[in-house]
């Protein structure tokens, strides 16, 4: 079985596509993460980052490991990790640049499939439902506002000890929508047939559960 959740930066996606994995016994496979790490790879290695063919190449050149632990998404481009990496500001404000170009997404939605073939998943992006597993049995879509969904990058990054403006995160969440929803490649959308939950009064453990009730319905 195969679980998609869809939706914008901050909606709540990570945090609860983990603990639908971890209640249900499924496997979490964050895309973000990948996309972070071509990111991450394209800065380090100098590449112009408007250049789709060149990156998609350079990605094809390299073996991408990804591992879902039970509260962490550890990620290696060959033999080096980069699990830190991928989370720093640098790549964050880069990456829907870099996940706009089709070759890299043809690039890694190839890679999507072939890790969650087999076995229950739970996948969390921005065009899964409606691109890589269009036939899963439940395709959630979540979204919040984006004052809601400002605070919470701001209260996760004071969690980590990282001092941050808000109005700059709502500032740079705002541009990343626009880029994610506004790009002709796989643009984030609502998937046909899936469920939408507004996560802005919501709280994580409340989330977890309609989504579990709904993975209790389908198998009843
Ligand atoms: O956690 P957050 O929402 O900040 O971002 P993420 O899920 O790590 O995704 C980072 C970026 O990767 C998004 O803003 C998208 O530009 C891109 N992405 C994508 O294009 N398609 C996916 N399936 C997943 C992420």
């Amino acid at each position: 079985m195969k679980i998609t959740i869809d939706g914008p930066a901050g909606s709540g996606k990570s945090t609860t596509a983990r603990l639908v994995a971890n209640r249900l016994g499924f496997t979490y496979l964050d895309t973000g993460a990948m996309y972070r790490a071509v990111t991450w790879l394209a800065i380090e290695s100098g590449f112009d980052l408007q250049d789709g063919n060149a990156l998609a190449q350079l990605a094809r050149q390299k073996t991408f490991r990804i591992e879902s632990q039970p509260d962490l998404t550890r990620i290696w481009i060959d033999v080096k990790e980069i699990t830190q990496e991928i989370r720093s500001i640098a790549v964050t404000k880069k990456v829907s640049i870099v996940a706009g170009h089709p070759q890299v997404r043809d690039e890694m939605v190839r890679l999507q499939r072939k890790i969650a073939a087999e076995g229950n998943f739970v996948v969390e992006g921005r065009d899964i439902g409606s691109v890589v597993f269009p036939e899963a049995e439940l395709k959630i879509f979540m979204q919040a506002s984006l004052d809601a969904r400002a605070r919470r990058r701001h209260l996760e990054l004071q969690k980590k000890g990282v001092e941050s403006a808000i109005e700059e995160i709502k500032h740079d969440i705002a541009r990343r929508d626009e880029l994610d929803s506004g790009r002709t490649a796989s643009p984030l959308i609502m998937p046909t047939g899936a469920v939408v939950i507004d996560t802005t009064a919501l709280t994580i453990d409340e989330q977890v559960d309609r989504i579990v009730a709904e993975v209790t319905k389908i198998r009843e």
